[in-house]
């Protein structure tokens, strides 16, 4: 039985997992918080996560019915993420393992991404063994990763963003629009009754051979047709098109890459995770590409796309029964922690 913590950005989550099972994951988001700031504000969700964590530990604990003394390791994301957020939940879950005298795992946040869509099922289990080799792409507010898992704990970065994520991309497009922080769902939402091919935006680097994506000039040609079209933002039937042209956008690029790398990688699957895999069409063209191409897509269940400390427990729990070294109950925070 492990208890994990994550606080890498904004969403306090604690998680109980047992034998690759996840016996509760609780989130608070912050999300109302940040909104009137149109994005995170570092300081106030490492205060935020302060007050919310006893609550959300104990919350965890009593939804899996599980008393603290019964907890054999204590586990919490390490990085990457916001400096004071990490430290939160990292220094939280230290003083946890140090009380109990039970080793403490740190965690890549990444790395648990990885492996969050085998997380199925009620309750939610991990199946690891069937997933390798894939191509995993993680795609976040914070992020944009394509990552070759080779075999479990074997992987590497094929490329990422160059300039703002998808969801970054998603969220600030969404504010030239006036829509509410964060965007993306909004933008999913209103999508369903546009029409994608009503505008013709860029597909950033789309062409390009390597694995690396761009973003930030997509934004900044909506940025320009908005100006163009100042009547456009006042007419429901305009903004559902220019959604839906904006969304068929990015669901292009990151779908023709992945499925690019995939192929001349030559694996049979591909995951991934990540709050932008919530979106709708994302996760439907994945799909159709995928059933093309017969290569097996899985996708994160969206209470696992979101951050949560149910993939952090169940990374952790897997390096913990196979015997591995714990981390330093003093390690420090690693915000810039790159996925090796
Ligand atoms: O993983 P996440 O909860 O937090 C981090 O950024 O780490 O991802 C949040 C991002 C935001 O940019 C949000 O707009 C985007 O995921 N997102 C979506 C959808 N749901 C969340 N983007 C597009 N469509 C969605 N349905
Ligand atoms: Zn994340």
């Amino acid at each position: 039985m492990l208890l994990a913590l994550e606080t890498s950005c904004d969403e306090t989550s604690a998680a109980v997992v047992d034998h690759g099972r996840v016996l509760a994951n609780l989130v608070s988001s912050q999300v109302r918080l940040h909104a009137e700031y149109g994005g995170v504000v570092p300081e106030l969700a490492a205060r935020e996560h302060l007050r919310n964590l006893p609550t959300v530990v104990q919350a965890a604990l009593r939804e899996a019915g599980v008393a603290p003394g019964a907890l054999e390791a204590v586990a919490a994301t390490q990085g990457p993420g916001l400096p004071s957020a990490l430290l939160a939940g990292l220094k939280a879950a230290q003083t946890v393992a140090f009380v109990l005298r039970r080793p403490f795992l740190g965690i890549h946040h990444h790395e648990a991404h990885l492996y969050s869509a085998w997380i199925c099922g009620q309750p939610p289990r991990a199946d690891f063994a069937a997933f390798v080799p894939n191509v995993s792409l993680i795609v976040s507010g914070g992020h944009t990763l394509l990552v070759h898992v080779q075999r479990e704990g074997t992987h590497r970065v094929l490329g990422s963003t160059v300039d703002d994520a998808a969801g970054e991309c998603f969220d600030k497009i969404g504010k030239l629009m006036g829509l509410p922080y964060p965007a993306g769902p909004h933008i999913d939402r209103l999508a369903e009754r546009g029409n994608p091919r009503a505008f013709d935006f860029p597909r950033p680097m789309l062409a390009e051979a390597h694995d690396d994506f761009s973003f930030s000039g997509l934004k900044t040609s909506v940025r320009y047709f908005l100006r163009d079209h100042p009547a456009l933002s006042a007419d429901a039937g305009c903004v559902k098109d220019l959604c839906a042209s904006v969304q068929a956008a990015i669901v292009e690029v990151l779908v023709a890459k992945t499925v690019r790398a995939a192929r001349r990688l030559g694996v049979g699957c591909i995951t991934a995770s990540g709050g932008v895999i919530c979106n709708r069409a994302l996760r439907q063209q994945l799909t159709a590409a995928g059933q093309r191409e017969r290569i097996l897509v899985r996708l994160a269940e969206p209470s696992f796309c979101t951050d949560n400390a149910g993939m952090i427990g169940i990374l952790a729990e897997r390096r913990f029964r196979s015997g591995q070294a714990g981390t330093s109950i003093d390690a420090d925070i690693l915000p810039q922690w790159e996925l090796a």
